[in-house]
């Protein structure tokens, strides 16, 4: 039986000028709204800031990508933005992803996101292994393979990632596997392959002219 394919399309490369009417376009077809938070210092791109996220709204559950270092002195305050962009219901149901290699002490990390009723999530970038998290497989929701170095849209699709995504779904069949960068038709058949669940798409959706179909053709 395949696997439910769950499509999460990037905002980063929306018009953050009008960024409601661009959730709006996506949301019906979609199953979470990647938002991309980048603080110029984890990575050389800055986008937004926990009051911007709380001026968005969305009819489907947030899976924020903090690309950001030191995210335990953020948490709270994206989650507050969260539940304002999403609502009490879909909150719960909403992802906080911080990265392995921003955090000090990533349990403590899992844990306070989860203390504030969202689900928790760690991304890996591409050269860092399935272990560097292997103590945490079991207190996490999701882990997000990083298919691209972090920071931009629109970039090349690492495919050498592709292992790291086998692994770790034999290790915990059940564990939520993202895919996040270089995500489009093409590429989406590896990492359905590897095992993947959750599929990230900036650029493949909103440079489509029919964002509903490129979302579709994704899964
Ligand atoms: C990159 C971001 C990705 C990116 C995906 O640092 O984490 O979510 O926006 O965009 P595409 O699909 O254009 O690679
Ligand atoms: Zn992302």
């Amino acid at each position: 039986m395949s696997q439910r394919i769950y499509i999460a399309p990037s905002i980063l490369s929306a018009d953050f000028g009008k960024i409601n009417e661009e959730i709006a376009s996506i949301d019906p077809y979609s199953d979470l709204i990647h938002v991309d938070v980048m603080d110029g210092h984890f990575v050389p791109n800055i986008t937004f800031g926990p009051g911007q996220v709380g001026h968005m709204r969305s009819k489907k559950p947030f899976d924020v990508h903090l690309m950001i270092e030191n995210p335990d002195k953020y948490i709270s305050e994206f989650a507050k933005g969260v539940k304002s962009a999403v609502g009490e219901e879909l909150y719960a149901q909403s992802y906080l992803v911080v990265h392995q290699e921003a955090t000090k002490d990533l349990p403590t990390t899992l844990r306070a996101i989860k203390a504030l009723g969202m689900k928790a999530g760690v991304a890996l970038n591409p050269a860092t292994p399935w272990d560097a998290i292997e103590g945490v497989l079991d207190d996490v929701d999701m882990v997000v393979c990083m298919t691209v170095n972090p920071g931009f849209g629109g970039q090349k699709f690492i495919d050498s990632v592709m292992p790291k995504v086998v692994k770790l779904k034999e290790l915990k069949p059940k564990l939520l596997i993202e895919i996040d960068g270089g995500v489009n038709d093409q590429t989406s058949k590896l990492c359905k392959e590897a095992g993947a669940d959750v599929l990230v798409a900036g650029n493949f959706v909103f440079s489509s002219p029919d964002r509903k179909a490129a979302i579709e053709s994704l899964r």
